[in-house]
C-alpha cells in the first residue's frame, strides 16, 4: 500500500461567480513511503495548489467527477472532520515553506517547539524536543536568539527543525530553497536527505532548481494542473 494515493484532484478557485481559475485539473499522485519526490513545472501550474491539498490545508473540489479521493497511510482523509485533519496535520505531517515564517517575536527554539506544543506535549517537553531538533540542524548554539539575528540559511534550517521536531511521517516543502544562495541550498538539501534516509521521512517538494530536483528519488512534472510525467533518477 503506497503511503500517500490521490486521484482525480481538481481545484477550483471562484473569483466571482463567472470567473474562477482551475488551478488543478486531475491530478493522481501516489508516494511510496521513505521516498523524496520532487514536483517541477512553470509558474502557475498548480504546484503549491497541489501541496496544499496533500497537507490538509484545503480540500480538492468535492464536486469532481469521478470524486477526488486522497489517503495517507491507508487513511481516506477526505471524508475526516476538520478536527481529525488538524490533529493529523499536528502529528504527522510537516511544513516548509520558501519564505521562513518563523515568528519574530520567540526564541529560535520557541519557535521550534511551537508544533510539539501544537500536536500537545507539554511545554517543557516541546523545548527539549526543539533543542533535540536544533542540535540536528546545527543550531543549538543559536536556541536562545531571535530569528532576525539568524541569516538567511539559518533560518531556513530553523524552519526544517520546526518542521521535524514531532519527527512526523509525511514532510511537504514548498520551495525550500528559493530564497537561498547555492551555498545554503546544498546545505538545506543535505539536511533533508539525512532526514530522508536516516529518519525514514518521506518527502514531497517543490522546486524550481534542478540540481535540488536531482537530489530527489523521484521528479514529477506539472503543467496546466496536470502532472504531465514522473522521471525515475537514480541517486547515489
Ligand atoms: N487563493 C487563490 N485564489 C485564486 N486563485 C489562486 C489562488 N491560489 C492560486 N491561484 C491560481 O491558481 C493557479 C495555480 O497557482 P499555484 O500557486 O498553485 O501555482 P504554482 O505552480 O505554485 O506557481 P509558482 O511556481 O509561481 O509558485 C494560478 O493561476 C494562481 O493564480
Ligand atoms: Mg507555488
Amino acid at each position: 500500500m503506497a503511503f500517500l494515493e490521490a486521484h482525480n484532484l481538481h481545484k477550483t478557485y471562484r473569483l466571482t461567480r463567472s470567473n474562477h481559475v482551475r488551478a488543478m485539473r486531475g491530478v493522481d499522485v501516489t508516494v511510496e513511503a521513505g521516498e523524496m519526490v520532487g514536483i517541477m513545472g512553470p509558474s502557475g501550474c498548480g504546484k503549491s495548489t497541489l501541496m496544499h491539498i496533500l497537507g490538509l490545508l484545503h480540500a480538492p473540489d468535492l464536486d469532481a467527477a469521478p470524486p477526488p479521493s486522497l489517503a495517507i497511510d491507508g487513511l481516506d482523509v477526505t471524508t475526516l472532520t476538520d478536527r481529525k485533519r488538524t490533529q493529523m496535520r499536528a502529528e504527522r505531517m510537516g511544513f516548509v515553506f520558501q519564505a521562513f515564517n518563523l515568528v519574530s517575536t520567540l526564541t529560535t527554539v520557541e519557535n521550534v517547539a511551537l508544533p510539539a506544543e501544537y500536536a500537545g506535549r507539554r511545554r517543557r517537553d516541546a523545548l527539549a524536543a526543539a533543542l533535540e531538533a536544533l542540535r540536528l540542524v546545527g543550531l543549538e548554539d543559536w536556541a536562545e536568539h531571535r530569528p532576525m539575528e539568524l541569516s538567511g540559511g539559518q533560518q531556513q534550517r530553523a524552519a526544517i527543525a520546526r518542521a521535524l521536531v514531532t519527527q512526523p511521517d509525511l514532510l511537504l516543502a514548498d520551495e525550500p530553497t528559493g530564497n537561498l544562495d547555492s551555498e545554503n541550498t546544498a546545505e538545506v538539501m543535505a539536511l533533508l536527505h539525512w532526514f530522508n534516509r536516516e529518519r525514514g521521512q518521506t518527502i514531497v517538494l517543490v522546486t524550481h532548481d534542478t540540481r535540488v530536483s536531482e537530489a530527489c528519488s523521484r521528479v514529477l512534472t506539472m503543467q496546466d494542473g496536470v502532472i504531465i510525467n514522473g522521471r525515475q533518477t537514480e541517486v547515489a
